[in-house]
């Protein structure tokens, strides 16, 4: 976990680098909406879905340099569904990552353009961006990855599964499909863009990976169910008990505490259960995954 520790900072560090250099300087027109994507992007995300990019990638002997759109292109995608989730129409929440929601900070209309363009952006990376070292039927396919796991096949797709269920009871298989496709469907694409990046990959390797995404994917969303009801709001740094406020379905509503963390630790063993035909190569994947249903925000 030291070795995850380090690793963690680094990519962090290097993400940040990334992200910053691919968005609009904020002193171009039109400022205010350059503002509002550079605030909601640049402000200390725990960068989940690039360390995956980045850990697959280690996992398959990429080069970080081809790896940096990718994770970027994933990052901007989520931070849109995230000012989005954050809107008076959607979750109506006041704070993210520790700072006031895009639409508190700036204006809802421009909150909802910065998602619009946070989610142009991420195509116009995967299309052109010289650093990725692909041919084009790998790119069509990076772009074709993302496409779907952010619309209604999606985590879309998912945001209108979740606002639908609101104050109804969910079964696990509804709760389950709601959960792959809103937090999910974007954390598989964050490791099977990677794979995508790997020329001549063995087919069967990156179906244990997407496997292994899928847990992963799931037990993310499993445990930031089990925080919205356990830690507090300064360490989520968005307002903690949302959701029973909100009177959404989660784990915990469904299967009680202690079920909704077996769960979490059953979907972490199957996850480590995909990795098996890896060896020490694929460490910080299995480290990612542990972390996921660990972490305290
Ligand atoms: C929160 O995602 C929204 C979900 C999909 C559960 P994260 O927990 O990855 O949020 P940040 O990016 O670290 O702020
Ligand atoms: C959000 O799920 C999933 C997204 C697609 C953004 P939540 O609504 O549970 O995320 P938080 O708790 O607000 O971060
Ligand atoms: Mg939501
Ligand atoms: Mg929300
Ligand atoms: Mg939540």
């Amino acid at each position: 976990m030291n070795n995850l520790k380090s690793y963690l900072i680094s990519c962090q560090q290097r993400v940040e680098k990334a992200l910053d250099a691919r968005l609009p300087a904020d002193h171009i027109l039109p400022q205010k909406l350059h503002q509002a994507m550079r605030y909601s992007v640049l402000n200390g995300g725990k960068r989940t879905r690039p360390l995956l990019t980045y850990a697959t990638g280690q996992a398959l002997g990429i080069h970080e340099d081809s790896l940096d759109a990718l994770a970027c292109a994933v990052e901007f995608i989520h931070v849109y569904s995230l000012i989005h989730d954050d809107l008076p129409a959607m979750d109506n929440d006041d704070l993210r990552r520790g700072k006031p929601t895009c639409h508190k900070a700036f204006d809802e209309a421009t909150a909802i353009l910065a998602g619009d363009a946070l989610q142009a952006l991420a195509f116009e990376i995967l299309s052109y961006d010289p650093t990725i070292k692909a041919n084009d039927t790998a790119r069509l396919k990076m772009i074709a990855t993302l496409s779907k796991a952010s619309g209604t096949q999606g985590m879309v797709g998912g945001q209108a599964i979740d606002l639908a269920a609101v104050g109804t009871k969910l079964n696990l298989p509804e709760l389950e499909n709601m959960h792959i496709h809103k937090t999910g469907a974007l954390i598989r694409a964050s490791v099977n863009l990677a794979a995508i990046a790997k020329a001549d990959l063995d087919p069967a390797i990156s179906t244990h990976l997407d496997h292994y995404a899928k847990c992963i994917g799931l037990s993310f969303q499993v445990k930031d169910d089990i925080l919205d009801v356990e830690s507090d709001t300064a360490t989520l740094g968005k307002t903690q008990g949302k959701d029973m406020h909100n009177d959404k379905p989660t784990y915990p509503a469904l299967l009680g505490m202690a079920g909704a963390k077996q769960k979490a630790l059953e979907l972490h063993e199957q996850a480590i259960l995909c990795l098996k035909s890896f060896g020490s190569e694929a460490d910080l994947l299995r480290d990612l995954s542990l972390y996921i249903i660990e972490r305290s925000n």
